[in-house]
Formats: structure tokens, sequence, C-alpha cells
């Protein structure tokens, strides 16, 4: 069963792991049918093979806790690891493969090396159950060419979030709201471009405005541009315009006098941000409180909204205003409400929410956007479930 339980670790603790309870259901419907379990997942991107700071340890005692099931993590994720396992390991233990990236040849750009290593693993395995969605995107051993040599299905996960996904693209209900943030507008132009023409009202906040508001003409202080995406942003918006689309943008921002959890901040009307603080330049770290508010807003008035990317440094208390906001919006709203992305559904569950107030968290960052975007995912193609 390949998963995704690349789930972020500070001090190797596990600091979120909703990745890891996302794929529980479908663990327990394959135990159920009384098939021994093999679990196979990335972490991370470890540039040395068996790097012990990449290991699946946490992950293991993490689901072992969870589940209260026996679970042997392999030594290492070639097939003799796995063949190995397989004999040490109790008739009622899962077996949990290493971090996959261990072995070079799982991502590798060789069709001959990473089907050498999904043919090593079919020696030991009947059944792929692919639950990991935040990898379908990736064109590897274990998500594309071990599926292509066995008998293969869509795990419970997987089918959840195409579900889902497929709903913010297709019959979706009006008023329709996407909520976009994160750092940079590169990373969601794709996003941008295959959703603006569906929805109703675009709303963007996080450091990825600001190149929006260099574009418009407003001052930015030394909050983050992207200088290369300007030309790109200005099309965006004629297009956007063109279509009807109400684009809509912070009236105010909070400035902070640095990057850093105490600087000093002050909110300032969006055009006199050249200025923060006791007069000296500044750098925007959240949208303002009342520009959260006018987001809430029409976030409340809509019957269908995706949100990606955090409305401003969450991590910082001083700055987490804006992303509480959108998220408790989100979660108060009569409809259909998507959280997308790794840090806006970190954000939801370190600000506590209750997760099944929301309609959905999705588990996949890049998987998601690219499959909002109607790119193909090998992932799912390999499945049949792509065209
Ligand atoms: C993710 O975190 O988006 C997935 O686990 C995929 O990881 P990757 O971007 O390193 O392939």
């Amino acid at each position: 069963m390949r998963v995704d339980a690349n789930v972020p670790l500070g001090d190797g603790v596990i600091t979120d792991d909703g990745r890891i309870r996302a794929f529980l259901p479908t663990l327990h419907a394959v135990l159920e049918q009384g098939a021994r379990v093999v679990l196979a997942s990335h972490l991370g991107r470890p540039e040395t093979p068996g790097d012990p700071k990449f290991s699946l340890a946490p992950v293991a005692n993490r689901l072992a806790e969870l589940t209260g099931l026996g679970v042997h993590l392999a030594s290492g994720c070639d097939g003799d690891s796995l063949g190995q396992a397989l004999s040490d390991a109790a008739p009622n233990e899962v077996v949990l493969l290493e971090n996959l990236r261990y072995d070079p040849r799982e991502t590798s750009s060789s069709d001959e090396e990473r089907q050498e290593l999904a043919r090593e693993w079919s020696q030991h395995v009947s059944f792929v159950v692919e639950d990991g969605f935040g990898v379908v995107h990736r064109k590897q051993a274990s998500v594309y060419d071990l599926p292509a040599m066995l008998p293969s299905v869509a795990g419970l996960l997987v089918e959840r979030e195409v579900a889902v996904v497929t709903r913010l693209t297709k019959d979706v209900e009006h008023p329709y709201t996407v909520v976009l943030g994160g750092s940079k507008v590169s990373d969601k132009l794709g996003v941008i471009e295959a959703l603006v023409p569906l929805a109703d009202s675009v709303l963007i906040g996080g450091g990825m405005v600001f190149t929006v508001l260099q574009v418009l003409g407003h001052p930015i202080g030394k909050s983050l541009v992207e200088t290369s995406q300007l030309e790109v942003v200005k099309d965006f918006l004629d297009t956007a315009r063109s279509a009807g689309v109400d684009i809509v943008l912070p009236h105010d921002i909070v400035m902070a006098s640095g990057f850093s959890a105490d600087a000093e901040n002050e909110v300032l009307g969006i055009d006199e941000l050249e200025t923060g603080p006791n007069g000296a330049e500044a750098m925007g770290l959240d949208i303002g409180p009342s520009s959260a508010e006018k987001f809430a807003s029409i976030i409340e008035g809509s019957k269908t909204v995706f949100w990606n990317g955090p409305m401003g440094v969450f991590e910082f208390e001083a700055f987490q205003g804006g992303t509480k906001t959108v998220a408790q919006a989100l979660s108060t709203m009569q409809g259909f409400s998507v959280v997308g992305g790794g840090d806006s559904a970190a954000a939801v569950r370190a600000f506590g929410f209750d997760e099944s107030s929301f309609s959905h968290i999705s588990t996949g960052g890049g998987a998601s956007l690219e499959f909002l975007e109607g790119k193909v995912l090998p992932g799912l193609e390999i499945l049949g479930w792509q065209a």
C-alpha cells in the first residue's frame, strides 16, 4: 500500500500527523479483507541514501500509537529488505518499508532503473493499493512502475480526494470563491489559470499579494516581490477583468520592521506601505484585520470555497490573524469548503479547528494543484483513473 506519510518533523518529532490519519480507513479496510500489508512511503528528499534524519521510525511509532497495531519497520526499502522484513515480522504485524527515497531508483528518471526496483518489490507482493494522493503527480517506481506490474486499485483516500477536486472543477455550486495565499505567485499560476474562469471571486493574500500590488502601482516597501512574474500577473489581471471575475485584494496590511516573531508591526492602508513602524522601510507579513473581515464575509456568502495558502506568516503569532479569520470563516460557512495545500492544512490544525467543520482538508499540496490544473497525474493514469 503506497501512502504519503511525508509528515512535517521538528527535532525528529511529528508536528502534524494528518497525513498518517488520512490513510488509516484504507489500512483498516485492507486488513479487514485478511491481507498482509506492506506500507511504503517517502519522507522528505534525502540526498544521501540512509540519512537517519529521514528515517520513517517516527512514522512507525505514531502509526502503532494510532492503530494499536504492531508495526515492523524494515531496515531498508529495496526488494531484499522487503523480503527480510516479511520473514522477520510476526504475521499480524504491518510491515513498513524504510523511506523509499533511500534508494535513488525510486525517483530515477530512467525507466529501466525504476522498473528494476519495482520488479524487486513485485517478487514479494501481489496487489498494490495506491493511497498516497500527495504523491500521485510523481512518476516514481512505487507510484507508477509497480502498479504497472501488478493488479492495482485506488485506496479510499485517493478516491475521496479525486471526488473533491472534481467537484471543484465540474458542476460547481455558485457563488464560488477561490482564496489564494502563500509566498509565491509562480507556484499558483497554473491553478489561477484553471480556476479563474470558473470562480466568481478570487481573494488574494499571503506573500504573493505584493507582486500583484506592485503591478497595480501600490508601494510595497521591502515586502516580498517576484519580479520575474510581473508581466504574467498583469496578463492574469487583464484576463480576469475581461471574464468578469472579482479579484479581491486586501486594503490593509500588517507591516513589520523585519521577518521575525517579535518584529515591531503596524496595520497600514494599502496606499501607505512605503514605511512601517517608526517610519522605517517595512515588509508586509499578514493581511490587515479589516481585509480579513471582508474576505470572511465573501467566504460566508459562498456555496463553494477552495482555499490554498496562508494569508500571512501564521507561524508567528503576531501575523496569524488573517489566516485564522479565513480559516474560521471556512469552518462556519454553509456549503462546500475545501482546504488544500500543506501549509493551509497545517495552519488549520495548529489553530485547533475541528477538522470535521470543513468539508475536506486535502492531503495533497502539489498533487491537488496539478489535478486542478487538469494535468495528467502518473499515479492516477496508471490506475486508469485519468485518460
Ligand atoms: C508533498 O509533500 O507534496 C508530497 O509528499 C510529495 O513530495 P515531493 O514534492 O517531495 O515529491
